[in-house]
């Protein structure tokens, strides 16, 4: 089977180099010569663990090419996999989803089935296939077919080969058989629907994650409020195989190129067909207050950060990615800059990213502990684990004045509490080990 894929971003490549491991030759088109070139040296454009390896390893079943007319020729199925981002009113993007389709019409000579993977609102997947039929060249049979993509980043090979579902979303016996015949290689459980349905899983299962994170993390401001622990609580609610344990980590909010796109894609989809998904806009509310929230925490040790030396710990939106899309660290770090702080700053992979947007602003730095030595303030964006494994007691050792905001729960209090630190972090009592001394 002859199979193509338009875009190599996360989910674009990370799918090609996942089907190329089960034995289809996949062909990589996009329209960035620099990341075909890097592509082309067997080296991966994006950071992500285990993806360069598997890439190498099937280096015979994969051709990656700007050429996307000899691409889309002569394939059997062709994956849309590019990228649907935010527009200013909250509704995605589309232009490079129909930029394609119209590239996939004029170059396809034979027949074949055409998949939509980006994530793309209710009813897209038609007006691709209108699209298609009305610049085909050539009189072919095409057909679309929507299946969404769950992977993570930082994790996304493992999430793409045990993926707990494949959705397919069908018009046709022909294209479920077609698709299958992609897919059973995986040995993976399907999820077989139309079309719409299939478009409406990929957003109803984002916002749903999207909106257990703001729930808790609203649990977790009234802990702090009324004395409890977010980190007990969500055991104790995560224990119920109802509820669930995953997704009840409180901090500083979601971040990152799909929850807070998807979240207001839906909400617009909603508000443009006159329905107010009111969940939803709660979500998105309470996700952007919880970002400033250590801003607002630190306003009550400092007036204002001016002249004060900041560390920060963690740029990126996770752990385990360089991707710094709609990160917590981009909405505090210009409040801190405006304010005149002079700013440290580590990310064991995030740095080069960063430097794109600050190139002079901060000062980047190899280690915590250069980071924090000298430092009024502690800012932690990120939990990476080098951070969870930092010795606390070298706080109060480097810093000029140990004060340290934990945005992801990395200590256990109970350590905390031996340190002679102020420690502050999200849905629990605050630490103040000077005052006590
Ligand atoms: C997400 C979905 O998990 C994935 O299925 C979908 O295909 C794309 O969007 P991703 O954005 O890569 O994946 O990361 P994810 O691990 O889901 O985290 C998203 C954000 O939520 C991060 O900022 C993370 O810090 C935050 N998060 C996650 C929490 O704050 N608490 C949690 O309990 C889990």
């Amino acid at each position: 089977m002859k199979i193509s894929i338009a875009g190599t971003g996360y989910v674009g490549l990370v799918t090609a180099v996942c089907l190329a491991e089960i034995g289809h030759n996949v062909t990589c088109v996009d329209i960035d010569e620099k990341k075909i070139g890097i592509l082309n040296e067997g080296r991966s454009p994006i950071y992500e663990p285990g993806l360069e390896e598997l890439m190498v390893k099937n280096k015979e079943r994969l051709t990656f090419t700007t050429d996307y007319k000899n691409a889309y020729k002569d394939t059997d199925v062709i994956f849309i996999a590019v990228g649907t981002p935010e527009k200013k009113d909250g509704s995605a993007n589309l232009q490079y989803v129909f930029g394609v389709t119209k590239q996939i019409a004029e170059s396809i000579q034979q027949d074949c089935i055409i998949v939509v993977k980006s994530t793309v609102p209710v009813g897209t997947n038609d007006k691709v296939e209108r699209v298609l039929r009305e610049n085909l060249k050539k009189d072919v049979h095409v057909e679309v077919a929507s299946n969404p993509e769950f992977l993570s980043q930082g994790t996304a090979v493992k999430d793409t080969l045990n993926a707990n579902r494949i959705v397919i979303g069908v018009e046709t016996k022909y294209a479920e058989e077609v698709l299958r015949k992609v897919y059973d290689g995986f040995g993976l459980p399907y999820v077989i629907t139309d079309r719409r349905s299939a478009e409406m899983i990929k957003y109803a299962s984002n916002d749903f994650l999207a909106l257990k994170i703001s729930y808790i993390n609203e649990i977790a401001n009234l802990c702090e409020i009324v004395g409890a622990n977010i980190e007990d609580v969500a055991k104790g609610m995560g224990m119920d195989p109802r509820i669930g344990d995953k997704f009840l980590k409180a901090g500083i909010g979601y971040g990152g190129s799909c929850f807070p796109k998807d979240t207001k894609a839906l909400n617009w989809l909603a508000n443009f067909n006159d329905y107010e998904l009111k969940t939803i806009k709660a979500a998105i509310e309470v996700n952007e207050n919880q970002k400033i929230k250590l801003i607002k925490k630190a306003r009550k040790y400092y007036d204002n950060f001016s002249g004060l030396n900041v560390a920060v710990l963690g740029l990126t939106f996770k752990p385990g990615t360089d991707d710094l899309r709609e990160a917590p660290s981009l909405q505090n770090i210009p409040i801190l800059l405006e304010d005149g702080a002079n700013i440290k700053a580590w990310d064991p992979v995030g740095i080069e990213n960063y430097k794109k947007i600050y190139p002079k602003e901060i000062k980047y730095c190899n280690t915590i502990e250069e980071t924090i030595k000298g430092a009024d303030i502690c800012f932690i964006f990120t939990e990476w684990p080098e951070i969870n494994k930092f010795d606390i007691s070298l706080f109060s050792k480097l810093m000029k004045y140990p004060l340290i905001l934990d945005g992801r729960n990395c200590y256990d209090l109970e350590k905390v509490k031996k340190a002679k630190i102020i420690y502050e972090s999200v849905g629990r009592n605050t630490v103040n080990n000077l005052l006590e001394k």
